[in-house]
């Protein structure tokens, strides 16, 4: 048996699958985001510990049997967060998440430094880890002063669950401080950030052994032998694990909180001109590249608490057949947006309402205008020489009939929807400690789920979302002008 091990924004998943890779059972526990101010999003580490915990003791009550056979782990999570920790381990402060921008001055200034992107191959956003540490020096000195390590988030799980300081490269790759290209910390990056690489935890492929449990928790989770925690990956690069999104072409559009268009490549294929991100992969040998939009189903979350309607209840207001661009364009920048624009202060926007833009025009519009954005990741990836035939959807928004016709009809791609099944970073998790664990070869593990049906993009309306979605582009600078 093997577990994986998901830190999400919004809750951790466990999920146990067996040799077989059959999902055996999987159990969750529930996170909240603290946003004390704007633009500011944090989460206090021991939640993390405990939401791990009631995930775990979900899975001992309803499958203990599983649970005590487990001999790999593999762990998931949220990236770029800052997990500030002092010379006892000791967390300074809450993490500073993804999704949040309160560093965008420090950003830019790192970003200006040409080191910057030429050794990392990305632009530095404001939601990566360096420029955190900016902030909390200008902002904090104290706690920088005393600031002995720094971890992502799943690796302080990691901490918690072996003792280790140990990450992997697809999440460090999101940090700034990495050598993309070499797969190792920069020293000259960090010092450039008054850091220096014994701040930083050992660096080792996702799909290597990293730790092992420590005994106290194995007791306690009731298992006996040795369990093997492996590297992991960064939520998406462990959602590419779960999909089988590992070789050359094969990509997946992911509609969670935030939305993703995630390509494997065989090398590193940077250009941060595009706003794209070039991150390595879980794999050895292997990159790869995503655009990156930072409100998917979020957008849709925020219009429904408006709308007083459940985000189901107004999918399924809309209906399922594809409705040409009503003429009202919705951009979704409610916290910024990264690619393409890389602007921490851009806010959203309806465009074009008139007295007949009735709650179902606006449900519409906000999932065109997330079908836009991702149009514009596909756009960065273009620029960065990937060209895709096809992508695989997966994450909370794809239950939407609608958005994915919508966001196949945007892209002019036929969108792969999975079998039942949970492919997710959890599972792509539990592939890696299988793998860990076991020694299995990484790319015969992580194979593709079978495709049970495949959305074409709606011939008729596609001249009717290629205008649209020229309206879109122009929206922004006009916006840009307008409000910040
Ligand atoms: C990726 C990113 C998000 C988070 C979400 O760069 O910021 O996808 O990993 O958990």
């Amino acid at each position: 048996m093997y577990l994986g091990l998901d830190l999400g924004t919004s809750g951790v998943k466990a999920m146990l699958i067996d040799d077989g890779q059959r999902i055996v059972g999987s159990a969750s526990g529930a996170l909240d985001v603290s946003r004390p101010h704007p633009g500011w999003s944090e989460q206090d580490p021991a939640d993390w510990v405990r939401a791990t915990e009631e995930a775990i003791s979900g899975l001992k009550a309803a499958h203990p049997a599983a649970l005590a056979a487990v001999r790999g782990i593999g762990l998931s999570g949220q990236m770029h967060g800052a997990t500030l920790l002092d010379a006892d381990d000791k967390v300074l402060r809450p993490c500073i998440l993804w999704n949040d921008t309160r560093s965008f001055r420090e950003a830019a200034a790192l970003d200006a430094d040409p080191q910057f992107r030429a050794v990392t191959g990305n632009i530095v956003f404001p939601g990566f880890t360096a420029p955190k540490l900016v902030w909390v020096r200008e902002n904090e000195p104290e706690i920088f002063a005393r600031v002995r390590r720094v971890l992502l988030p799943k690796d302080y799980l990691r901490l918690w669950l072996t003792g280790e300081h140990i990450s992997e490269m697809s999440d460090s790759a999101g940090t700034a401080w990495l050598d993309t290209g070499k797969r190792r910390w920069s020293e000259s990056l960090l010092s450039a950030t008054g850091m220096d690489e014994r701040q930083m935890p050992a660096l080792v492929e996702g799909t290597q052994q990293a730790g092992t449990l420590r005994p106290d928790l194995a007791a306690r989770f009731g298992i006996s032998g040795t369990v093997v925690v492996a590297g992991g990956a960064g939520d998406n690069a462990a959602s590419a694990c779960g999909m089988g999104t590992v070789g050359e072409g094969h990509a997946f559009v992911s509609l969670g909180t935030s939305g993703v268009l995630f390509a494997a490549n065989a090398s590193y294929l940077p250009n941060p001109a595009s706003a794209v991100h070039a991150f390595c992969h879980a794999l050895p040998d292997t990159w790869h590249q995503m655009g990156v939009i930072l409100s998917a189903t979020d957008a849709l979350n925020w219009y429904s608490g408006i709308a007083g309607r459940s985000a189901a209840d107004l999918s399924t207001e809309l209906g399922e057949t594809l409705n040409a661009p009503s003429g009202v364009t919705f951009l979704p920048y409610l916290s910024g947006e990264r690619t393409p624009h890389n602007d921490a202060a851009i806010r959203g926007a309806f465009a074009g309402l008139g007295h007949e833009s009735s709650r179902v025009v606006l449900t519409q519009a906000v999932m065109e205008g997330v079908s836009f954005a991702i149009r514009d990741s596909l756009e960065a990836l273009r620029a960065a020489g990937t060209t895709l035939s096809r992508v695989t959807a997966i994450g909370g928004g794809s239950r939407s009939r609608y958005w994915l016709k919508s966001i196949a009809t945007a892209l002019d791609l036929p969108v792969d929807l999975p079998a039942d099944g949970d492919f997710g970073a959890a599972f792509g998790a539990a592939r890696l400690g299988l793998i860990a664990a076991t020694g299995a070869d990484p790319v015969a593990t992580c194979f593709a789920p079978t495709t049970a049906e495949t959305i074409a993009p709606d011939a008729g309306l596609v001249a009717a979302y290629e205008d649209a979605y020229q309206r879109y582009r122009r929206l922004y600078p006009a916006i840009k002008g307008a409000t910040t």
